[in-house]
């Protein structure tokens, strides 16, 4: 644990350009520094790096994000770990937090857990390579199954012994403890005060997570009618069989992240065997279905993906099982079907790397050709089959979260089944709707469960409104949930004023005990406690919100000692450089004329600095913050048309979003209640659709005139205000 000063002081003190610099070689171009894209296969230079914004983004793929995001996205670092970096990079000595009682007791347990994991997979190692039954039962059997021993060393293959209670008893002896072993799943209790081996007579895969470490193992039979082929460590606080990794990506990361692809095969063997045959950039899903934790953890490396199964009926269920999920994840699928019996592992053995790689370019299909052949297969005179077909195809592309992508997939579906765009395009737009629809009902049956449990005796409040935040959304449904915010796209540009505007100046504000200057978060703030309806609903905009108010007590005193500095240190400057002056031979007049000149081009300079202080101090906290969400979409929201917003004026001016602040912030503001008014409107509309009684008419309406006055005043406001400075 890193305490919260020294997190701060490191995210202060790294530099962006510094920091990519290590890795990627940059050139000045203006105020930026660019060079090619490291997240994609970069010909011409894409990717820019400003020191000012402390912001890497490339505008050809779009990453984009602050120093600490590099190093998580580039050399898979954890968030402590790149802050750790940092630090040593900066030689900023770490202080780390004391830990609570329970988190000491948690963290040695882990740690300890680790360390037996370690010892006994080394053990296991040991016992292969080292002793009779080893070699001649595990090592033979790796051996004939083509593994090579640099691949048996490399995915850290061992053997436990057939005799019993071998592992136990080395374990006890070197001082572990025997709990620890049962919890890991390494032993059983033999319920006499001594235990047994879990795995005995079986070859061992150690399962790591993705720094490294053994987390886990799966233990294979040798026996042919064995019950279980495989057995595998239960759940334990360090090993978390739906989230915690997938196996081989700790050998496969590098792969990953260079060829910005992916392979998915289903088993231990067939990691293994594409691996020696070169092909590093592949995990498996271990025989489970993909769970949204595997498919959020797979996304931190890349966006590409190839299910790569065997071409029988299982493998062929398997693939599209996983299809869905990985798309609504906006993960790019492809598919790659083996000839029919093989499987990656026997397919791998019997054919050259140049072969396999020919196997694949001709072979891999994108997941709607994939869709499309397999539906079709022997339903080309049904019609009522291929109609069935092309509903299943539509449901897949509904649930891909970018606009651009789907109507890519439509138009490729439109081809594939000879059937209009225009049709496809309004089929899946009202799948849209239904899953929109549905996902919205499953929030509100949350919203109901968990209201019923904290049961608040608050009136309930049932407009067309939602007027409660979400509950926390499930990763797998964000994609659906993010559009289902009622002013999604309005919420989006305030919160994006947020983080790149915040704590920049805005108005002077009359308050009750006199005027105060007030910047973009106390002005959202102070026109939320007059309009209580505008309060975020996306959990992800709410908490960048309050992390901005969390921050105006710390800013405001950094505020105060950076304008101190800068005064100084530009005064002297200033009377520096008007020392140097040389007043030979000029009149006093052009002396003076020349010392305004300095004087006012150093408060300029003054002025300016402090400006960039007040933009960099939360865009910086928010794009380098802990929670992913919170980092991912500040990092997206600050680096969003930063060259292009800039409007030209016909005096080649250029007026930058920041000196548009005045406009941009009220204006943003009453779209976003104009967006809210109108959807009450919409919901009373609905409303008089059912309703009966001639009295719950005449509420009604004059609700809804009420609102629609509403809506026409801020109609006319809408563009046209603008704060007074
Ligand atoms: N699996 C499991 N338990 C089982 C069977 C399978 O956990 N009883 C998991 C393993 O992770 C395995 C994967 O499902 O790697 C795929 O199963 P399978 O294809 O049967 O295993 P392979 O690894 O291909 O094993 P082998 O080639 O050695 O038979
Ligand atoms: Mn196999």
């Amino acid at each position: 644990m890193i305490d919260r000063n020294t997190v701060q002081q490191i995210i202060d003190t790294a530099d962006v350009v510094d920091v990519v610099s290590d890795f990627v070689t940059l050139r000045r171009r203006g105020s930026n520094w660019v060079g090619l894209c490291p997240f994609h296969n970069d010909r011409t230079p894409s990717f820019y790096v400003s020191r000012a914004k402390q912001i890497y983004k490339c505008f050809s793929c779009g990453e984009a994000g602050s120093a600490v995001n590099f190093l998580m996205k580039h050399e898979q670092m954890s968030y402590p770990d790149a802050l750790r970096y940092l630090a040593a990079k900066y030689h900023i000595e770490i202080k780390e937090r004391e830990l609570t009682d329970e988190e000491r007791a948690a963290q040695t347990e882990r740690e300890s857990m680790l360390i037996v994991n370690e010892w006994a997979c080394r053990w296991m190692e040991e016992q292969l390579w080292n002793t009779s039954d080893g070699q001649e039962i595990g090592l033979s059997y790796f051996r004939d199954r083509g593994f090579t021993d640099a691949t048996i060393r490399n995915f850290r293959l061992g053997y436990c012994p057939d005799s019993g209670k071998a592992l136990y008893n080395a374990a006890t002896q070197q001082g572990y403890n025997r709990e620890l072993l049962f919890k890991l799943g390494l032993c059983k209790d033999d319920q006499h005060g001594g235990g047994y081996d879990f795995y005995r007579g079986r070859v061992m895969f150690p399962i790591f997570n993705v720094a490294g470490k053994v987390i886990a193992f799966g233990g294979r039979t040798l026996k042919k009618n064995d019950h279980a082929k495989y057995f595998n460590s239960p759940d334990s606080i360090i090993y978390d069989k739906s989230s915690s990794t997938m196996y081989g990506l700790y050998q496969a990361k590098r792969a990953i992240a260079q060829q910005g692809k992916c392979f998915v095969v289903e088993g231990y063997a067939d990691v293994i065997s594409m691996h020696q045959a070169g092909f590093e950039n592949v995990i498996a899903s271990s025989g489970t279905a993909l769970t949204d934790g595997h498919i959020h953890l797979l996304h931190r490396f890349t966006e590409h993906v190839t299910e790569l199964f065997d071409g029988d009926e299982a493998g062929i269920r398997a693939a599209m099982k996983g299809i869905d999920k990985l798309l609504s994840h906006g993960l790019n699928i492809k598919v790659l079907l083996l000839p029919d019996g093989d499987d990656p592992d026997s397919y791998c053995r019997k054919h050259s790397s140049s072969e396999i790689q020919q196997y694949i370019d001709e072979h891999e299909s994108d997941f709607i050709q994939f869709k499309t052949r397999i539906l079709l297969e022997g339903v080309q005179n049904d019609p009522i089959k291929q109609s069935q077909a092309i509903a299943d195809v539509v449901r897949s592309i509904a649930v891909i979260p970018s606009e651009i992508t789907r109507s890519v997939y439509a138009k490729e579906c439109s081809r594939l089944f000879g059937v209009s765009e225009e049709m496809l395009l309004r089929e899946i737009k009202k799948r849209i709707d239904i899953n929109k629809e549905e996902s919205f009902k499953q929030r509100e049956r949350e919203q109901r469960r968990q209201e019923a449990r904290t049961a608040t005796e608050e009136p309930h409040d049932d407009g067309p409104v939602a007027s409660q935040p979400a509950p926390a959304d499930r990763q797998g449904q964000q994609a659906v949930n993010d559009q289902l915010s009622p002013a999604y796209r309005e919420e989006r540009e305030v919160a994006k004023l947020i983080a790149k505007y915040g704590m920049c100046y805005l108005c002077d504000t009359q308050y009750e005990d006199g005027v105060s200057p007030t910047n973009v978060v106390e002005y959202i703030y102070n026109e939320q406690s007059k309009y209580p309806e505008i309060t975020f609903k996306d959990q992800t905009f709410a908490q960048i919100f309050d992390l901005a108010l969390g921050e105006l007590e710390p800013f405001y005193q950094a505020l105060d000692r950076k304008e101190q500095e800068v005064a100084v240190r530009k005064h002297e400057q200033c009377e520096q450089e008007i020392r140097a002056i040389d007043p030979v031979g000029k009149s006093v007049d052009v002396l003076e004329n020349e010392e305004k000149r300095i004087r006012s081009k150093y408060e300029k300079e003054c002025v300016d600095e402090v400006n960039d202080f007040r933009q960099a101090y939360l865009e910086r906290r928010l794009c380098s913050h802990p929670d992913d969400r919170v980092r991912e979409m500040s990092s997206r929201l600050v680096t969003e048309r930063y060259q292009l917003s800039k409007i030209h004026t016909q005096f080649a001016h250029v007026v930058t979003d920041f000196e548009r602040l005045p406009v941009l912030v009220p204006e943003a503001l009453d779209n976003w209640k104009f967006a809210i008014v109108k959807r009450k409107i919409d919901g009373i509309k609905q409303r008089l659709k059912t309703v009966t009684s001639y009295q719950e008419v005449r509420d009604l309406l004059e609700q809804q005139q009420a609102l629609q006055n509403e809506l026409a005043t801020l109609a006319k406001l809408v563009g046209e205000r603008v704060v007074n400075p």
